[in-house]
């Protein structure tokens, strides 16, 4: 499954995220929300004619045929089958008699905009997909795969019932949530692989264009609508799979599931998307 590497793709790349001014050297101060301002802006200057809202539908966002094949697809979705899973999964007590239900603020209804956030007490990101498994464990469970069907039926049913609230991330005034949010920015824009690609060069530099038969999302809402149904995977995909799928791509070597580096691209990721509805579970070609 190899392709080879559009060559525009990559020399354009240099010039325009030059102009996004991607990454702050030591001495900067960080400003995630000047960054999130900046980024939003060069999004909806590069695709005027997308509504705001639309980007979290990913490559669908990216031309009209597209977005007509996303809303036949919506009619009659491929991710059901998970999200009625997930519902049953949820709510089904463990073995010591709690559920899932007993770790979330709120029961876990309608709080997916608020994940990833940074704990102070641990002094990391903590992700959805570590949050449920934390919980499981906590509860004599063992951990699921964050590559495979359960987690991905349950965060579908999370997002779900959060569906139309804006992404929501704090970033505390902890000097660790900081350096956590930069990170994940670092890791953003850096090339890596024997292709020598960030995740910039595809998702930033290139939205819309298509690499071998797809069409590349925007980073702007790009986890709103995770979890995904892919027809290419024949099943759902968590926001895990996708992000060691994309490295992968790249010739690169993927990092575990819920690495320190994941943990923080996923807080850049989804702080600088900030008002993007929840959109999830997602259906892509
Ligand atoms: C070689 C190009 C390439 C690189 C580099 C790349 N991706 Fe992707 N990515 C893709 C393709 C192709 C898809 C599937 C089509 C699409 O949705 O963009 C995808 C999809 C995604 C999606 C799902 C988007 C959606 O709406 O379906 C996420 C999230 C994502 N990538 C994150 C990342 C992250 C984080 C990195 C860096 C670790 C990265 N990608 C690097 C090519 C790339």
């Amino acid at each position: 499954m190899m392709w080879r590497v559009a060559l525009p793709l990559a020399t354009a790349f240099a010039v325009s995220l030059l102009a996004l001014a991607p990454i702050t050297r030591a001495a900067d101060a960080v400003n995630p929300e000047a960054d999130k301002k900046a980024f939003q802006k060069f999004f909806t200057d590069k695709f005027p004619k997308v509504k705001f809202d639309d980007f979290v539908n990913g490559p669908y966002s990216m031309n009209e045929d597209l977005h007509k094949q996303w809303e036949e697809k919506e009619q009659f979705p491929p991710y059901e089958f998970s999200l009625e899973a997930g519902k049953e999964m949820f709510s089904k007590p463990f073995k010591n008699g709690k559920s899932y239900e007993d770790c979330f603020p709120n029961k876990g209804i309608g709080i997916r905009q608020n994940y990833p956030y940074f704990d102070e007490k641990e002094g990391k990101v903590v992700t959805l997909e570590l949050a449920l498994n934390r919980c499981r464990e906590a509860n004599g469970e063992a951990p699921f795969s964050y590559v495979k069907d359960e987690m991905a039926a349950l965060t579908a049913y999370m997002a779900y019932t959060s569906r139309g609230k804006p992404m929501d991330i704090k970033i505390p005034s902890d000097p660790r949530a900081l350096e956590a949010y930069e990170k994940g920015k670092e890791y953003f824009y850096t090339r890596r692989g024997q292709l020598n690609f960030s995740c910039a060069t595809c998702h930033v530099q290139s939205p819309g264009e298509r690499i071998r038969a797809e069409i590349l999302a925007p980073a702007l809402g790009i986890l709103n609508a995770m979890p995904i149904y892919r027809s290419e995977w024949s099943g759902m995909g968590t926001t895990s799979r996708r992000f060691t799928t994309c490295n992968s791509q790249i010739r690169g070597v993927p990092l575990s599931p819920q690495d320190d580096e994941y943990r923080n691209v996923e807080y850049y990721l989804s702080y600088v998307s900030n008002g993007l509805p929840i959109s999830g579970p997602g259906a892509r070609p």
